[in-house]
């Protein structure tokens, strides 16, 4: 099933971000290019401080203007996010984009009941009654498993557990059924049951709206369980790229690799009944965004370095050569940022 328009969902180009800080000028996201198709899940993963967070709020206008620089070209449906009026992002977020972080007190209003923010929401985008914004309110809240919605939607956020508290701004996020769907380590505090029903509801949103997702995690069990495709991220840039079989099972990045453990004296530890880990650590820092190196960003941590270019050139995001096997179906592009070549 397809959106509205036949092309992407989303389409990002030479996104850059720039923060002022008391060290300098962070370069924070540089360069970042990719589509979200509609119905797809686009998963990003890398360590904590690789850009993550801030691509995602820079789409939807959420940094501080005084603070963040921010250029390239964002379309939503067509329509460039980054040239918006704030009235414009103010409409489109919520029917054209929700966005869901982990921490749930940054989305909610600690002085409005459940049921009014969830009423308000609904009401703000499509013209319904409140009885029946209020019946389709608790309908979300039964939806996203919470127990006993009806006496939840009269509950103010405090009076909630934080996993409560996460299925109820999922359930506003889903609630105008939007094009795009944010889901920033959104499921990371809550345990896998309810993990695995709000993965359903995605799904189920993705395939009755054609909604487009950016999923950001750091667990491989959701990554290999929902994405489509997965965009590793490193120092602000895209290293590698590809559908979840190339990235997961055929990786090409020395970064990815090490993530995954596939490096050979990285190996992750698989759980007793063989599930997937968590992104093992790689060792060293991350580079600090005030602070790139120049040529590859991954070269001073990089157990494989070797080519004279590293250390000085900095490699493009180029297309994997297909191996001879194990390629079936749409070639979708596996893309890495490499001189080493795997
Ligand atoms: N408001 C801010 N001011 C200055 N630096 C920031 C701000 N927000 C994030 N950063 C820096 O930007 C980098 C990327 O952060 P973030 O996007 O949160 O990473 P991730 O989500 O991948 O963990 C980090 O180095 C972080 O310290
Ligand atoms: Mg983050």
């Amino acid at each position: 099933m397809s959106g509205s328009m036949a092309g992407p969902v989303l389409e990002v180009d030479d996104l850059r971000v720039q923060l002022r800080t008391p060290r300098g000028t962070a370069h924070v996201v540089n360069g970042l290019s990719y589509t979200v198709g509609p119905g797809e899940t686009v998963a990003v993963v890398g360590e904590s401080g690789s850009g993550k967070s801030v691509s995602v709020l820079a789409l939807l206008g959420l940094l501080p203007p005084r603070v963040a620089t921010v250029t390239g070209r964002a379309l939503l449906e067509g329509e460039d996010l980054l040239a918006m009026s704030p009235e414009r992002l103010r409409q489109v977020r919520g029917p054209g984009a929700g966005m869901v972080f982990q921490d749930p007190m940054t989305s909610l209003n600690p002085v409005l009941t459940v049921g009014k923010q969830i009423v308000e929401g609904l009401r703000a985008h499509a013209d319904v009654s409140k009885e029946a914004a209020r019946r389709r309110a608790a309908e979300l809240l039964a939806e996203v498993g919470l127990p006993d919605p009806e006496g939840a939607l009269d509950r103010y956020p405090h009076e909630l557990s934080g996993g409560m508290r996460q299925r109820v701004v999922i359930a506003i996020a889903l609630s105008n059924s939007p094009s795009l769907l944010i889901a920033d380590e959104a499921t990371t505090a809550l345990d896998v049951t309810v993990q695995a029903q709000i993965i359903d509801l995605v799904e189920k949103l993705q395939a009755d709206h054609g909604t487009g997702v950016i999923w950001i995690t750091h667990d491989l069990g959701v990554v290999a369980g929902i994405a489509d495709r997965v965009l590793v991220m490193y120092g602000g840039r895209c290293v590698e790229d590809g559908t979840v079989d190339d990235v997961l099972e055929r990786p090409a990045h020395p970064y990815t690799r090490g993530l995954l453990g596939s490096l050979p004296d990285l190996a992750a530890p698989v759980g007793p009944d063989g599930e997937l880990p968590d992104l093992t650590t790689v060792p060293g820092l991350p580079p600090a965004p005030t602070d790139l190196p120049t040529g590859c960003v991954f070269w001073p941590r990089c157990p494989v370095r070797g080519d004279a270019r590293c250390e000085t050139e900095q490699p493009p995001l180029v297309v994997v050569p297909r191996g001879q096997k194990g390629h079936f179906g749409p070639e979708l592009p596996h893309r890495a940022a490499t001189w080493c070549g795997g």
